[in-house]
C-alpha cells in the first residue's frame, strides 16, 4: 500500500509539472484536477454532483482537463466539436474497458482474452437482430406483451386508482421487456417475474459500486443475489421458454456452441444483456411519463397525436387491450418522439469512455495537442452539452416540442453559429453506440401510447418536486430521487 502511494505521489508530481507546462502553452498533458484524498481523488465531488463539478472544472481549465477519480486519470473533453476526433480515434479503445467492466459486474469470463476462443465481435454480430426487419417482429411482440401484462393486472379502473409512478413504470416495463426478449414460461409466471424483478432491483442498487471496481464480496449479499439471478438463465430454464426473441435465440445458440463456456457463465452473459435492456429503459419510461403528465400542454398535444394515429389505424383502446400499431405508426408520432428526446436530454448522464491503447498525442487543432498515457481514459460527458444554453434555449426547462420543426423531427442544432453533428447522446457514440436504441425508443413509445390512450392520468402530489438521484451519474439515465404518487382511470 505504502509503495503504491509513493508511486502515485511521484506520478502525480510529474503530471502536475507537465500540467504547468501546458498552462504555459507548452506541449504536455492537460491540466490536472487531483484532489487530496489518496486513491479517491475527486470521486466524492463527482459522485455528489457530476455536472456541477465538471462545469466548475471547465470554468477553471477550459474544455479539456484531467480529473483523478478512484485510481483513474480521466481526461474530459467538453467541446462538442471535438467529440468526433475522440469517437473516431484509432488508438482510443472502448472494448477493453467495457468487457472488463461487464465481466467484473456480471461474473462472466472476460472476452477477447487470448485463452478464450470467443471474440466480442462475434457476439456483436447478433445485434443485427435489434434492427431492420427483425426490429418489426420485436416491436410487434412488445406491443402484444405490454397489453397482456396490463390485462393480467386487471388494469381498467373506472374510478381513480392511485399508484407510485416509478414502481408502476418499473413493474410494467420489466415484465414486458423480459417476456418480449426471453419468451414466456408454459404456465403463468407472474409471481416468479415479480421475484426476479425484486432481485434485479437489489442487484441494480449495487451496480454503480461494481462498475467502480469494488469487489462484490464487500457488497453484502450481492454475490448471492447475482448467483440467483444468473440461475434464471441456465440452458435448462431457457429451454422451457416459448416465443423467445431472435436476438436471445442467437446468443443462446452461440454460447451453447462454445463448449469451453460453462452453463452458468453463458447464463451470466444473459443477465448482462437483461441489465442492458432494462437498466436504462425503466428510468427512461418513468421520466417520459412524468414530464408529460406534469405538463398539461405537453400531455394534451401528445394525447391528440396518439388519438389521431389510432383513429387513422382504426384502433380503439378498451379493457381487452387489443391495440395494434405498426412501426410506421409509431415513427409517425413526431411529437411523442420529441417529448421522449426531451426527457433523455434532461435525465441522461452517460459518459462515453475510451482508453488510450498507447501513449498518444491527440491533435484537436494545430495549436491544441493533448498527451495521454497508455491506459488513461478519455471521456465525453454529453449532459454538459445537453444543458448548454447556447445549444438549447432555457436548458433547465422541459419543452416537449423542442425536437420538432415544421411537423418533422428537428435535427439542426447550433453552437456559436456552427451546426453540431452531436447534439443529443443518450445512447453513446461510435463503437459504444447502444445496439438497442431503436428498440428502446419504440418500447417507450408503445408504453406511452397505450397508457395515455387508455387512461386519464394525473399526478397526485402536484407540489412535490422530484429530482435526479446522482448515484448512477456516468452510467446512463438517472433514476428519480424519490417516487411520486399518480392516479389513473379509463377514459369514459
Ligand atoms: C433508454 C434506454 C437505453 C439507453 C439510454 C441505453 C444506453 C446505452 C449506452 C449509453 C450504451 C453504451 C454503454 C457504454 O458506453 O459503456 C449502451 C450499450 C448497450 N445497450 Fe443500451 N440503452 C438503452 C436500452 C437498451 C435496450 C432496450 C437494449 C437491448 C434490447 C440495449 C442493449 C445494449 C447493449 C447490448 C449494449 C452493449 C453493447 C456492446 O456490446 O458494446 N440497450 N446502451
Amino acid at each position: 500500500m505504502k509503495v503504491t502511494h509513493t508511486m502515485q505521489k511521484r506520478e502525480t508530481e510529474t503530471r502536475q509539472a507537465q500540467a504547468l507546462d501546458f498552462l504555459n502553452n507548452r506541449l504536455g498533458e492537460p491540466p490536472l484536477e487531483q484532489g487530496w484524498i489518496p486513491f479517491f481523488g475527486k470521486a466524492f465531488e463527482f459522485h455528489r454532483d457530476s455536472s456541477g463539478f465538471l462545469v466548475s472544472c471547465q470554468q477553471k481549465w477550459g474544455d479539456i482537463f484531467t480529473v483523478y477519480i478512484a485510481g483513474k486519470y480521466i481526461t474530459f473533453v467538453l467541446n462538442p466539436f471535438l467529440y468526433q476526433l475522440v469517437v473516431q480515434h484509432k488508438q482510443l479503445d472502448f472494448k477493453a474497458f467495457s468487457l472488463a467492466m461487464s465481466a467484473r459486474t456480471f461474473g462472466h469470463p472476460y472476452l477477447n482474452d487470448p485463452k478464450v476462443p470467443v471474440s466480442s465481435e462475434e457476439i456483436q454480430k447478433h445485434y443485427s437482430c435489434l434492427m431492420g426487419e427483425e426490429l418489426h417482429i420485436l416491436v410487434e411482440s412488445t406491443m402484444k406483451n405490454l397489453q397482456s401484462v396490463l390485462k393480467q393486472e386487471q388494469m381498467w379502473p373506472t374510478d381513480w386508482k392511485v399508484e407510485s409512478m416509478l414502481d408502476f413504470c418499473c413493474r410494467i416495463t420489466f415484465e414486458t421487456t423480459y417476456i418480449s426478449l426471453y419468451g414466456m414460461a408454459p404456465k403463468n409466471e407472474h409471481k416468479q417475474i415479480t421475484e426476479l424483478r425484486e432481485k434485479f432491483l437489489k442487484f441494480d442498487k449495487k451496480f454503480p459500486y461494481l462498475v467502480a471496481g469494488i469487489p462484490i464480496e464487500f457488497l453484502g449479499n450481492t454475490k448471492m443475489i447475482r448467483k440467483e439471478l444468473i440461475n434464471y438463465f441456465t440452458s435448462r430454464n431457457l429451454d422451457q421458454r416459448l416465443n423467445m426473441a431472435n436476438i436471445i435465440k442467437a446468443r443462446k445458440n452461440f454460447f451453447e456452441g462454445h463448449s469451453y463456456l460453462q452453463d452458468h457463465q453463458s447464463a451470466a452473459h444473459h443477465l448482462a444483456f437483461l441489465w442492458a435492456a432494462v437498466g436504462n429503459t425503466v428510468p427512461a419510461v418513468f421520466w417520459a411519463l412524468y414530464y408529460l403528465v406534469k405538463n398539461p400542454e405537453a400531455h394534451a398535444a401528445v394525447h391528440d397525436e396518439i388519438e389521431h394515429v389510432l383513429q387513422a389505424a382504426g384502433q380503439r383502446p378498451g379493457p381487452d387491450f387489443n391495440i395494434s400499431l405498426s412501426r410506421e405508426d409509431l415513427d409517425s408520432m413526431v411529437t411523442l418522439g420529441s417529448a421522449i428526446k426531451e426527457s433523455f436530454r434532461l435525465c441522461s448522464f452517460s459518459m462515453n469512455i475510451r482508453a488510450a491503447q498507447e501513449d498518444v498525442t491527440l491533435t484537436f487543432k494545430e495549436e491544441q495537442r493533448v498527451k495521454l498515457r497508455k491506459g488513461d481514459w478519455i471521456a465525453l460527458y454529453p449532459h454538459i452539452l445537453h444543458m448548454d444554453p447556447e445549444v438549447y434555449e432555457n436548458p433547465e426547462e422541459y419543452k416537449y416540442n423542442r425536437f420538432v420543426e415544421n411537423g418533422m423531427e428537428k435535427t439542426a442544432f447550433y453552437k456559436g453559429g456552427r451546426k453540431l453533428r452531436y447534439y443529443l447522446m443518450p445512447f453513446g457514440s461510435g463503437s459504444s453506440l447502444c445496439p438497442g436504441r431503436h428498440f428502446a425508443v419504440n418500447e417507450i413509445k408503445i408504453f406511452l401510447s397505450i397508457i395515455l390512450a387508455s387512461f386519464d392520468v394525473e399526478i397526485v402530489e402536484r407540489e412535490k418536486s422530484v429530482g435526479l438521484a446522482n448515484n448512477r451519474a456516468g452510467l446512463g439515465i438517472l433514476f428519480p430521487d424519490s417516487d411520486v404518487q399518480f392516479r389513473y382511470k379509463c377514459h369514459q
